[in-house]
């Protein structure tokens, strides 16, 4: 228990002036008790400071006299013990006033006198600091920058002076700092203060403890919980899942072939990360006539002919765009290789012919030079050629690639044979192969090879006799 003196004024009240005749002595007490004491605690003794003989307290009916409600302190008519009657809470008396006095009146009958006694109750802390919420929950911008201060709700506590809040506490993070403004009356108001740039891609929502300490000894505390979600900002551009694409693609796929599918993935939130393909700016007119690109499965289809003859292999510039009010952009080229299938047929032409042949040309003479052309390549465009055994002539491949010449395998005989109907037969090497063939009319032109023959030698005839000069005897 702690006795403060104070400086003895004299007071002057409503009941003292009315009875200030009766009374003799009109004396201020001052005692202090700590809020919350057990009920019974001695706070000070009322005969003793009054001056007043123990046996006469009974006799003159000592009492205390507290407004119109039963007093927080009695005094024993016995000893002048003035103690504890009931609980006491300071904060219910005085709410947060600084110093919290009750003012109580010792009344005596016989003659009537009335003694002033202040009784100061003292703060005990018996309240810990507390939050208008356990949780709170605020969002901060991943583009925030670092020094940004965000204001957050202050602990109360109902005792007073160093009892009440005194200190603010928040639980270590890295991005997050506490900076406490001191407004005077013991009103401190906590600021979130950011230390480092957030970015929601890494982590989507912090959880911060926020812990108000009074001055009491032990401290008492309260603690509310901080939800700092992260909101988005278009900060990131679709990647695309995987660093090269190509693809081989046969030159007769149908239209509605999916040639690939493309995918890019776009770390940010919503629309942001919403991404949607579309061919690059330069992409040669007649690439988006053969193909078709999905703007959203990314998927790239055939839509026209294909010909490995023409164009072997694509490039083509895809471009994934996010919607966010700024897209962001990625480019990627697909590559396509146009598989050869064998659909071209070898093509024959015969490009040196004399048109008769004497017939007494010697082997090895040539007829005719023959080239064939295949557009496919590979075993597609390989191409042999044939004729019929059976016929005089051969068919020799000559130093340049892909051309024959066609020569006589012997010597020929118009009187037996005139003229030739050469099939010349091509075949490519694809699977299942192509061929063509083409016919070359040779005629044999004629050769004084031959001498006058008799039909008979030799001739035997009979001559009849007695025949007339000039007759004829035999053809
Ligand atoms: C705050 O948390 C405490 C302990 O977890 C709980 O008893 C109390 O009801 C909560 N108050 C509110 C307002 O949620
Ligand atoms: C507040 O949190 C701190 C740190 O976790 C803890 O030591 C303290 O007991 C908590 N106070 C209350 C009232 O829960
Ligand atoms: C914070 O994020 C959580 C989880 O994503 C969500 O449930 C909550 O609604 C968000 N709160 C606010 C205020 O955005
Ligand atoms: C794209 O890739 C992402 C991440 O690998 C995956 O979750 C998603 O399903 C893919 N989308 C398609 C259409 O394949």
């Amino acid at each position: 228990m702690e006795q403060r003196e104070r400086s003895r004024t004299k007071w002057i009240t409503y009941a003292t002036l009315l009875i200030s005749f009766w009374t003799c002595a009109k004396g201020q007490f001052r005692y202090s008790v700590n809020e919350e004491v057990q009920e019974g605690t001695v706070v000070g003794n009322i005969a003793k400071d009054l001056g007043l003989d123990k046996a006469t307290l009974k006799e003159r009916g000592v009492r205390i006299v507290y407004g119109s409600t039963e007093p927080p302190f009695t005094v024993n008519q016995h000893d002048g013990f003035l103690f504890v009657n009931r609980k006491i809470d300071r904060e219910e008396i005085c709410d947060r006033s600084k110093v919290c006095v009750i003012d109580l009146k010792t009344v005596l009958q016989n003659p009537l006198e009335i003694h002033h006694v202040s009784v100061e109750i003292l703060d005990v802390n018996d309240h810990a600091p507390s939050f208008p919420e356990n949780k709170s929950t605020m969002v901060i911008s991943e583009s925030a920058l670092p020094g940004a201060k965000f204001l957050l709700k202050n602990a109360h506590d109902a005792d007073s002076g160093l009892l009440s809040v005194q200190q603010y506490k928040l639980s270590p993070n890295e991005h997050f700092r506490l900076e406490v403004k001191d407004r005077g009356e013991d009103r401190k108001t906590p600021n979130l203060v950011l230390e480092k740039s957030l970015d929601r891609e890494s982590v989507k929502s912090h959880v911060l403890l926020l812990t108000a300490l009074d001055g009491g000894k032990p401290a008492k505390s309260g603690n509310m919980t901080i939800i700092v979600n992260v909101s988005d900002v278009n900060d990131n551009p679709p990647v695309f899942s995987q660093e090269s694409y190509s693809v081989f693609l046969k030159e007769n796929s149908p239209i509605g072939t999916t040639v690939i599918q493309i995918n890019a993935t776009d770390l940010d939130e919503g629309s942001n990360g919403e991404v949607v393909y579309s061919f690059g700016k330069d992409v040669d007119p007649r690439v988006r006539d053969v193909f078709n690109l999905n703007p959203v499965t990314g998927i790239i289809y055939v839509a026209g002919a294909l010909d490995f003859e023409e164009t072997a292999r694509l490039e083509i510039d895809i471009e994934a765009s996010d919607k966010g009010a700024v897209a962001m952009k990625t480019d990627k080229t697909i590559i396509i290789i146009i598989i050869d299938v064998n659909d071209n047929e070898p093509e024959i032409e015969v490009t040196s012919f004399s048109h008769a042949l004497p017939e007494d040309s010697k082997p090895g003479t040539t007829v005719a030079l023959i080239s064939v052309t295949d557009s496919d390549s590979g075993l597609n465009g390989k191409v042999i050629c044939s004729i019929n055994k059976d016929l005089p002539f051969l068919l020799t491949p000559s130093l340049q690639k892909n051309m024959y010449s066609l020569v006589t395998k012997h010597m020929l005989d118009r009187e037996q044979q005139s003229q030739y109907n050469i099939i010349i037969f091509a075949k490519d090497a694809g699977e299942p192969s192509l061929s063509s063939e083409k016919n070359i009319e040779i005629i044999i032109s004629d050769v004084n090879d031959n001498r006058p023959v008799f039909s008979q030698s030799p001739y035997s005839l009979y001559i009849p006799e007695n025949n007339s000069p000039g007759e004829k005897i035999f053809s």
